[in-house]
């Protein structure tokens, strides 16, 4: 957190309520989908312009492979194609794009494209934008887990420093190792849950749930979320 401006370094989106906002217009599931691909634009954006250094969205959890075919087909082709998109823009703005999940669920075409966006990007240092994609807390922690005993069974040394070095080796196996934990993660469409997001990682983040669904919350809706941020209190467990 900059203690300056208290604009918090990391912001962390669950990007909820395509459908609904598309039922509402009496649409397809995958229009809400198409017209939250804009709001991922104008958070981008505003995340550059506001000085805030990582944005990362919840755009796919593990969860919502158990969704429909067709919905789950249009959402990887809509990202494949969304990525190629905006690469352009990310070199300009210097955007830095990064995915996490459990990629090796994802079709080779999908994952190829992933793979040249972040290369391409890898130099910038503007913003990084990091999507969530097949990912889940739980995931995250269990590969985590299962990769440290690899790691202690493959190596005595590896073995003492998991065993010694405390809570923060934890966090090197997680696949967001390097990436600071989210200041605030905010909750589009009215749900008050997690749904199984950065559970390790959101151990002192700030929360905010709004009402809005995702095809509409842009620029005005995430400075209005900076301002909310920017009056809490972290105390993290001490007295002020
Ligand atoms: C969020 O919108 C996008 C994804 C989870 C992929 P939803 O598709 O969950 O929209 P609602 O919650 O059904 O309205
Ligand atoms: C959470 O939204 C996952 C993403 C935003 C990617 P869901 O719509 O899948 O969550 P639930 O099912 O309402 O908990
Ligand atoms: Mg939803």
């Amino acid at each position: 957190m900059n203690q300056e401006n208290r604009t918090p370094v990391h912001v962390s989106i669950i990007m909820d309520g395509n459908g609904r906002w598309a039922k509402a217009r009496g649409k397809e599931r995958i229009y809400g989908h198409f017209e939250g691909v804009e709001s991922v634009r104008a958070c981008t954006e505003a995340s550059v312009e506001e000085g805030v250094k990582y944005l990362s969205l919840y755009a796919f959890s593990e969860e919502n492979w158990n969704r429909p075919e067709d919905e789950v087909v249009g959402l990887m082709s809509l990202m494949a194609k969304c990525m190629a998109n905006e690469l352009p823009t990310f070199m300009k703005n210097g955007v830095k794009f990064v995915v996490l999940g459990n990629l090796d669920r994802l079709d080779a075409e999908l994952h190829a494209e992933i793979n040249r966006c972040m290369e391409l990007t890898s130099a910038n240092d503007r913003l990084t934008l990091i999507l969530f994609l097949s990912y889940s807390g739980k995931w995250d922690i269990h590969q985590a887990a299962k990769r440290m005993v690899a790691d202690a069974l493959a190596s005595p040394e590896a073995a003492e420093k998991i065993l010694n070095s405390g809570l923060s080796v934890f966090d090197e196996y997680l696949v967001t190792a390097g990436i600071p934990d989210p200041d605030l993660i905010i909750r589009t469409s009215g749900e008050t849950r997690l749904s199984n997001y950065l559970l390790w990682q959101a151990a002192y983040s700030e929360f905010l749930f709004v009402d809005t669904l995702w095809p509409d919350f842009r620029k005005p809706e995430f400075r209005q979320a900076l301002k909310a941020y920017a009056s809490r209190d972290r105390r993290y467990g001490k007295v002020k």
